[in-house]
């Protein structure tokens, strides 16, 4: 029988298909902004892509067993993400707990990939690290969804079977994961899954925050996408510097403030502002223009959030409509991997 659900090379050669989740715990940062959200809207305006955005409220529950935070960050993250003009037309824009075939997909992943794998990621390994750090058993109040998160992670790229995928530079290991993963089940049931790929924006992927650690919720260093402008500037205003005076040349390459900037320029004004640094420009004129530059950029969008925060029924329409697109792809895919490994009618 024909293939008609699975993707053929014309389309590959038509269309890349683009997808990316945000895990739905906390308000949405600079960080995220400019690593993930950002490049993600860009792409979804492109038409030689298909692009998938999702709101990862099952990854979400790993971290967060607080119901109310997850949603209304579920709200707040899809608020941004519409505010910041994600074209939901050409995308497809879901909640990833609106797709049952996601799930089902973990599990059929989960039985095929090895445990050796799952015990090499990162995020889990650091978490024992802590535990062995603070004299406790290793697996201490740690749960299966930690572990077997990068498998969920596998499912949400590979039901899609997307090839390109925005991520920070942390994620990039759950791609190789979700690549071996999938190479293995195909080898042993045939072509099913494209092997999809991280892609990380060199220049931009990972933000510092305040501190100058990497903006990150658990560094509690954050800057929220969409702070009201004096205390986005006030925030700015915190950002770590050392303590060269005006008129001392300070070197951008070792500087915070720098790096939050260039995220945020264009390579002339990037350029611009490198020569600004090697010319001594005093830490509060470098500030105030990172925040000029940032708020720029952010402040039409911040008032379509305002406005969307208010009609929270308008955002669930376009979740239950995105959901039904996914889908659209998603049932049949299943369909044929669940007869490709056996779980198959009778007759
Ligand atoms: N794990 C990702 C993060 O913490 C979020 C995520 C979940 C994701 N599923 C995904 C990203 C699939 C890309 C593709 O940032």
């Amino acid at each position: 029988m024909a293939a008609p659900f699975r993707k053929q090379r014309s389309d590959f050669m038509a269309k890349t298909t683009v997808l990316t989740g945000i895990t739905t715990t906390g308000t949405p940062h600079l960080g995220n902004y400019v690593g993930a959200i950002k490049p993600a809207i860009a792409s979804s305006h492109a038409s030689d892509v298909d692009s998938y955005y999702f709101l990862a409220d099952y990854h979400a529950l790993i971290k967060c067993h607080d119901p109310d935070v997850i949603q209304k960050s579920t709200l707040e993250i899809a608020a941004t993400w519409l505010a910041l003009g994600l074209d939901t037309t050409r995308s497809v824009f879901y909640r990833q707990s609106d797709i049952p075939e996601i799930t089902e997909l973990t599990w059929l992943l989960t039985c095929h990939t090895a445990k050796g794998l799952m015990n090499r990621a990162h995020a889990y390994k650091a978490a024992v690290q802590e535990n062995v750090d603070a004299g406790e058993d290793p697996d201490f109040a740690l749960a299966m969804g930690l572990f077997s998160y990068p498998i969920l992670m596998a499912a949400d790229i590979l039901m899609f079977n997307a090839q390109q995928v925005p991520v920070g530079r942390d994620q990039v290991q759950h791609l190789e994961m979700t690549r071996d993963i999938a190479q293995r089940f195909n080898h042993h049931f045939g072509e099913l899954f494209v092997l999809p790929e991280a892609v990380v924006d060199d220049n931009v992927a990972v933000l510092p925050g305040q501190d100058g650690r990497k903006m990150s919720k658990s560094y509690n260093n954050t800057i929220p996408i969409f702070l009201p402008e004096k205390k986005l500037r006030k925030s700015i205003m915190r950002i770590v510097t050392n303590s060269l005076e005006p008129g001392e040349p300070k070197d951008p390459d070792d500087s915070t403030l720098f790096a939050v900037y260039a995220a945020f320029a264009n390579p002339e004004q990037r350029a611009g502002m490198r020569e600004a640094y090697a010319g001594g420009i005093g830490w509060g004129d470098a500030k105030q223009k990172t925040f000029e530059l940032i708020n720029t950029e952010l402040a039409p969008a911040r008032e379509r959030y305002q406005e969307l925060m208010e009609r929270p029924e308008d955002i669930e329409e376009v979740l239950v409509a995105g959901a039904s697109k996914a889908r659209a792809y998603a049932t049949p895919f299943l369909q044929r991997v669940r007869h490709a490994i056996g779980i198959r009618p009778l007759d």
